[in-house]
């Protein structure tokens, strides 16, 4: 049984793909702690359930998430942030083996964009408006957007998005390298589509493919040739015909 959360919607759209939905509409999907706590629940829970292959993150219409919620942190002390290590567990997708799809529409600002930058595939709709205006509130990104950024679209791009809080459309992103526009129909039908054809690979690829840095790529390459998976993708494609799965 699939549990319930007070600020996220689970629902399971087509077969090994799992549809985590943030709800917290009036906030904008702000990112409270219990917001917070509930997405990495229901992200767990998704990753550990041998059904799932895939799992989706999105938000509303009107935004994925604007951002951590600035009213709870407003009146935080350093010494409680830092004791508490405020923001240690945003990471949390970074650590599923499941491949994570961010179906982005509206606002994805500060943590929101952070948290999508943690997906291993983006996929925006047109309307989608990405930045990271912590600078226009006295802080900076703190949940991997400096670092990400500058890893996806060069360290200029990045210290123009962070220096200035300019919040940039779609278009900009995907011709920057953040991820890709969906322009016909919807974010979340286009994910879902995505994410069923992963969940149609054999998983100990997927895992692999996901996991692998250029340092382990070709040592993660080799040790595939262990597993029945490569053994029946192979031979299913020298006999023409589809491969059956084991995931061993
Ligand atoms: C708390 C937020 C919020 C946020 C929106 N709301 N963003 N509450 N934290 N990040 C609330 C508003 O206060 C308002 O509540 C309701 O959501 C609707 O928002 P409006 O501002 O009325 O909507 P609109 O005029 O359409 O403007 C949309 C917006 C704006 C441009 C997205 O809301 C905005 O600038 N939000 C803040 C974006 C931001 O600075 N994000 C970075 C946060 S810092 P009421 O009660 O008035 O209806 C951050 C640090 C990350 O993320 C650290 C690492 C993880």
């Amino acid at each position: 049984v699939q549990r319930e959360y007070a600020n996220v919607l689970v629902s399971r759209p087509s077969p090994g793909v799992a549809l985590i939905t943030l709800n917290r509409p009036k906030a904008l999907n702000a990112l409270n702690a219990a917001h917070f706590q509930d997405i990495s629940d229901a992200m767990k829970e998704a990753d550990e359930d041998a059904s799932v292959g895939a799992i989706i993150l999105t938000g509303s219409e009107r935004a994925f998430a604007a951002g951590a919620d600035i009213k709870e942190m407003k009146d935080k002390s350093f010494a409680e942030a830092y004791t508490a290590n405020f923001l240690a567990d945003w990471e949390v997708i970074t650590k599923l083996k499941k491949p994570v799809i961010a179906a982005v529409s509206g606002y994805a600002l500060g943590g929101g964009l952070e948290l999508a930058l943690q997906a291993d595939i983006l996929l925006a709709a047109p309307s989608a408006q990405l930045g990271q205006p912590e600078v226009n509130l006295g802080v900076i990104p703190g949940g991997g957007g400096t670092q990400r950024l500058a890893h996806l679209i060069g360290k200029s791009r990045a210290m123009e998005l962070v220096l200035t809080g300019r919040i940039i459309g779609a278009d900009e992103a995907e011709r920057w390298g953040i991820g890709r526009v969906v322009r016909e129909g919807s974010v979340v039908d286009e994910a879902v589509k995505v994410a069923s054809d992963i969940a149609s690979k054999g998983r100990i690829a997927v895992n692999a493919g996901k996991e692998a840095g250029l340092r382990f790529e070709k040592r993660l390459f080799h040790a595939l040739f262990s597993t029945k998976d490569q053994k029946e993708g192979m031979a299913a494609f020298a006999e023409k015909r589809r491969a059956e799965w084991t995931h061993s």
